[in-house]
C-alpha cells in the first residue's frame, strides 16, 4: 500500500510535463552531453510521453528517471498482440547501461565507483554470477574485428572514464530477461536456433559491447557461444556503408549553432557556470569544456554528494550544489523545446537513421515475404532477432526519425523494440471485403504488421507512419506496408526529397 505522501508524489510525477533533452554529440564537450530524461513513477504505470499538463518540469526528478535505477519492477508491453497473431521477428536497439562519466570536473576528486562485478554489491541480479562465468568462455564466439580485443566485462576497481558499471550490467540483464519472458510463449526461437537467426551488432566501445552481451544473456541464458557472431558498427549511427551524407552534416552544424545560441542567451545559465567556476577556482571556459553535468549526473545516479574543493585564499572553495545542477538541467529541457520548434534536428535524424531503418525494413520485408509464400515462417535461414547495442546519439535520432519527438530522452539502458507480426489466415468473408488481387492472396495467408515499443510502452500509433492509421477491430495493428513506404519514400518529404541519395547530395539551395 502506498502511503499518502508517496501517492501524492506519484501523482505529481505523472503530472509533470516531461521534456527530453538531447545532446548532439556524446563524446564531445561544448554540446550538452548525455543529458537526459525519464521519470521515476514508483509502481504506477510509467509513460514515455509527457502528459498534456502544463506544470513546470522538475529537473531533479527527471534526472532520476534518466538514471533508471533498477530497483522496481517494470511493465513491459512487448509480445502483446491480438489472439492468434504470430510473432515473426524482433529488432531491438538499446542504449548502453549506466556508465562512469566521460569527463571529469577539474580540481575535484573523481566519483569513487567500483566497476568490478560482485553479487555482494547492489544492485545485483540472480543471473550475475552465471553471466560472469559465461563471459569467461567468450573466446568461443566469433568477433568481428576489432571487437575480439574489447573486454567482455567491466573490471576496474576504480572505474575508467566511460566504463560500464555493475548497475549498467544489471539494467541490461533485466532488459534481456524481460523480453525473454515477453516472447517465451511466442516461441521466437527453437531451442536449437541456428547462427543465422540472430544478428548482434555493437559499436567498438566496451560499454556497448558489454551492455549487448548482458542483454543477450538475460534474453538467452547460457547461449551457445559457437553459434554467435558479434558484428562491429564503426559509426554510432549504425550506417554501415551508407554513412556518407553531406546534407546530414549541414543540418547537424545548423542544429549545433542553434543550440549554442540558445545557451549563450541564457543569463541564468551563464551566472551558474560563473559561480561554479569560482567555487572550483578555474576559468568559466574550462568548466564548460569539462561538461560538468555528465559527472554530476553520475554522482546523482550513484547517491554520491556533489564534489567539493577546499577553501583557498583566492575565494575558491566549497561544493557544487543541487541548485546549480538544476539550472543546467532546466536549460537542457528548454533546449529540447527549442530543438523541436526549429526542426533541424528532425531533418538531421531522418538522414542519420535512414540506413539503419532501411536495413531493418529490408529484413522485415524478407521475413514477411517468406512467410507469405506459405513457407514455414522462422525457418532456420531467417533472421528472427536483431540486437543493436548503441549510444544516446543513436537512440535519440532514431526516436526523432520515427516521429516520436515528444518521447523522453533515452535514459541509461533505454530500448526501442520493433516487432513483426502476422495475422491468422483470413476467413472467406474478410478476404472478399478487401479489393485487389494482391490483397486477396496476402489475406489468404495472413497479413503482416509492425509494433514499435519504447521502454516497454507501445508507441506504434505515435509514429509518423501510423499516427493516422485508423485502428479498427479487424485491423488493430499497424500494417508493415505503412512502415515500408515511410522508410523508402515518405520520410524524405521533411527534407523535400524522395530518396536518401537525393536528400544527401542535393546542393544547398
Ligand atoms: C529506487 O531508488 C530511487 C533513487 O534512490 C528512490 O528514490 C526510490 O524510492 C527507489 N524505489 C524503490 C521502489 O525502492
Ligand atoms: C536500402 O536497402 C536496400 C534493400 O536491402 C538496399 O539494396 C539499398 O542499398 C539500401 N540503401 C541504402 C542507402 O542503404
Ligand atoms: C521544397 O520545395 C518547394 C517547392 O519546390 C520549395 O518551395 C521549398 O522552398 C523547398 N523547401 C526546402 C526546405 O528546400
Amino acid at each position: 500500500m502506498l502511503s499518502t505522501r508517496v501517492a501524492q508524489l506519484v501523482v505529481f510525477l505523472i503530472c509533470v510535463n516531461l521534456i527530453p533533452t538531447t545532446p548532439i554529440v556524446e563524446e564531445r564537450p561544448f554540446h550538452a552531453a548525455d543529458g537526459g530524461i525519464g521519470v521515476a513513477v514508483g509502481k504506477s504505470r510509467k509513460r514515455v510521453f509527457p502528459q498534456p499538463h502544463t506544470q513546470e518540469p522538475n529537473p531533479i526528478f527527471e534526472a532520476y528517471g534518466y538514471c533508471n535505477i533498477p530497483n522496481r519492477t517494470e511493465q513491459a508491453w512487448e509480445g502483446h498482440s491480438p489472439a492468434d497473431y504470430k510473432l515473426l521477428s524482433v529488432h531491438v536497439m538499446i542504449r548502453h547501461g549506466d556508465r562512469y562519466p566521460l569527463y571529469s570536473i577539474p580540481k575535484t576528486k573523481r566519483p569513487a565507483i567500483d566497476c568490478t562485478l560482485s553479487t555482494s554489491r547492489k544492485p545485483s541480479h540472480p543471473l550475475l554470477d552465471s553471466f560472469i562465468h559465461h563471459m569467461g568462455l567468450g573466446g568461443r564466439g566469433h568477433w568481428e574485428s576489432p571487437l575480439g580485443s574489447v573486454p567482455r566485462l567491466p573490471s576496474h576497481s576504480a572505474c575508467e572514464m566511460g566504463e560500464l558499471t555493475q548497475t549498467g550490467v544489471v539494467q541490461h540483464l533485466r532488459n534481456g530477461q524481460l523480453l525473454h519472458h515477453a516472447y517465451k510463449q511466442h516461441s521466437l526461437f527453437p531451442s536449437d536456433w541456428s547462427p543465422r537467426q540472430i544478428w548482434v551488432e555493437t559499436t567498438g566501445k566496451s560499454r556497448t559491447l558489454q551492455s549487448g552481451l548482458a542483454f543477450l544473456y538475460g534474453f538467452l541464458p547460457d547461449f551457445d557461444w559457437t553459434k554467435l557472431t558479434v558484428r562491429h558498427q564503426w559509426s554510432t549511427l549504425f550506417c554501415g556503408s551508407a554513412c556518407d551524407c553531406p546534407a546530414r552534416n549541414r543540418y547537424l552544424e545548423e542544429e549545433q549553432r542553434r543550440q549554442y545560441q540558445l545557451r549563450a542567451a541564457d543569463t541564468e545559465l551563464e551566472r551558474t557556470y560563473m559561480d561554479m567556476a569560482r567555487t572550483l577556482g578555474i576559468p568559466t571556459r574550462q568548466l564548460r569544456a569539462a561538461n560538468p553535468v555528465d559527472s554530476l549526473l553520475c554522482h546523482l545516479c550513484h547517491g554520491l554528494s556533489f564534489p567539493c574543493v577546499p577553501i583557498g585564499d583566492s575565494g575558491a572553495g566549497g561544493c557544487l550544489t543541487m541548485e546549480q545542477f538544476a539550472v543546467i538541467r532546466r536549460q537542457q529541457l528548454d533546449d529540447e523545446v527549442d530543438r523541436r520548434r526549429a526542426g533541424l534536428y528532425h531533418k538531421y535524424a531522418i538522414l542519420a537513421m535512414y540506413p539503419y531503418l532501411n536495413r531493418t525494413a529490408a529484413k522485415m520485408e524478407r521475413i514477411a515475404k517468406s512467410s507469405e509464400a506459405g513457407r514455414q515462417p522462422r525457418s532456420a535461414g531467417e533472421e528472427v532477432f536483431t540486437l543493436s547495442s548503441a549510444h544516446d546519439v543513436t537512440v535519440a535520432p532514431l526516436l526523432s526519425a520515427l516521429g516520436l519527438e515528444e518521447a523522453r530522452f533515452p535514459r541509461f539502458a533505454a530500448r526501442i523494440v520493433f516487432e513483426l507480426w502476422k495475422s491468422p489466415p483470413a476467413i472467406q468473408g474478410q478476404v472478399k471485403k478487401r479489393s485487389g488481387k494482391g490483397e486477396k492472396s496476402k489475406a489468404k495467408y495472413g497479413e503482416t504488421f509492425i509494433r514499435v515499443l519504447y521502454n516497454g510502452e507501445d508507441v506504434t500509433f505515435h509514429t509518423t507512419f501510423c499516427r493516422s492509421h485508423d485502428r479498427h477491430v479487424s485491423q488493430p495493428l499497424c500494417p508493415l506496408k505503412n512502415f515500408l513506404s515511410f522508410v523508402r519514400r515518405d520520410m524524405f518529404s521533411v527534407v523535400n526529397a524522395t530518396s536518401y541519395k537525393e536528400a544527401c547530395y542535393r546542393r544547398p539551395g
